[in-house]
């Protein structure tokens, strides 16, 4: 099976965060520790995706490259390209036909923080599926009216998905993070804009519904799948990270960490990369790492 490219989609305009998204990327802002954008970007690479392309707007492009660079220094290859206007999420996969060049790929949103037991086995389990078809990922939360919301059949299998309905028949949203067949920037040109201006994600889902190859990955109660949509969400989003790393010593969505467990690093590399960090701290947690994998 050729093999999954990853794309993180982190545009928008953070209009709900302003006035601290005014000069920055929403994505940019810290969640405790880290920038935002390092949490989506480990989940890709937990799920052992190596070559990922990252689209933002051109106006806050240059932030992510200064951030990220090309990627080298974590064993992974960042590429970046532009969405000119926040013309909807679905539009990532058409913008990133020619880096995908045919192959499957794993689509993560730029401001979705997931956390759990067992959750990087069972994304790699879903990363090296092949055939036709689409693997979404399912999470019970308690306002679903503000996400894409998924009703499933007695069977189990799934029967339809709502944006953001007003009256929401079941309490799993659909996360932003999305595994998708050769065929999804093909389908995602087809698709028209939705009443608010956008080419839905969940009318990409639905073309997969329609056809019986989409795929429902349920996430527990023992993961965290968490929000930064709001002041409020992204305040308890760094409050979770900073509760769970100071009771465990271990960092949550460190990307030097994953690229030297995953073996694409070894000891020397990271003990490089911790040097220029060591006054925060991070460098320090990276230092401590070394030898002892
Ligand atoms: O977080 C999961 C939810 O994400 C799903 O349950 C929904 O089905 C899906 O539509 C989406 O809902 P949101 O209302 O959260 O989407 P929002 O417009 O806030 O965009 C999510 C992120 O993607 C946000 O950080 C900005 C970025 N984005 C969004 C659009 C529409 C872009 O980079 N470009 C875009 O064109």
């Amino acid at each position: 099976m050729s093999e999954r490219l990853g794309i993180v989609l982190a545009g928008g305009a953070g209009t709900r965060l302003h006035p601290a998204t005014l000069a920055t990327s929403k994505q940019l802002l810290p969640v405790y520790d880290k920038p935002m954008v390092y949490y989506p970007l480990t989940t890709l690479m937990l799920a052992g995706i190596r070559r990922i392309l990252l689209i933002s707007t051109p106006v806050d492009l240059p932030g992510f490259r200064r951030l990220l660079g090309d990627g080298r220094g974590w064993g992974i290859e960042i590429t970046y390209a532009e969405q000119p206007k926040p013309d909807g999420i679905a539009q990532s996969l058409v913008i990133a036909e020619r880096f995908l060049e045919g192959r499957p790929s794993a689509l993560i949103l730029g401001d979705n923080l997931f956390h759990g037991e067992g959750l990087s086995r069972r994304l790699q389990a879903a990363s090296v599926a092949s055939g036709p078809g689409a693997t979404v990922f399912a999470y019970t939360v308690s306002d679903p009216e503000r996400y894409g919301v998924l009703e499933i059949g007695a069977d189990g299998r799934p029967t339809a998905i709502i944006e953001k309905p007003t009256a929401p028949r079941s309490d799993l949203a659909v996360t932003g993070l999305y595994f998708y067949d050769s065929d999804a920037p093909r389908r995602a040109r087809t698709l028209k804009p939705s009443a608010r201006g956008e080419l839905e994600i969940t009318d990409l889902n639905r073309t997969y519904l329609a056809d019986g190859t989409l795929k429902v990955e349920t996430l527990r109660r023992g993961n965290a799948w968490l929000d930064t949509g709001t002041q409020d969400s992204l305040l308890d989003a760094s409050n979770f990270i900073a509760a769970v790393e100071r009771r465990q010593g271990l960092k949550i969505g460190c990307p030097e960490e994953v690229a030297w467990r995953q073996g694409w690093i070894d000891d020397a590399a990271l003990a490089r990369l911790a040097e220029p960090l060591r006054k925060s701290g991070y460098g320090e947690y990276l230092l401590r790492l070394v030898g002892r994998r």
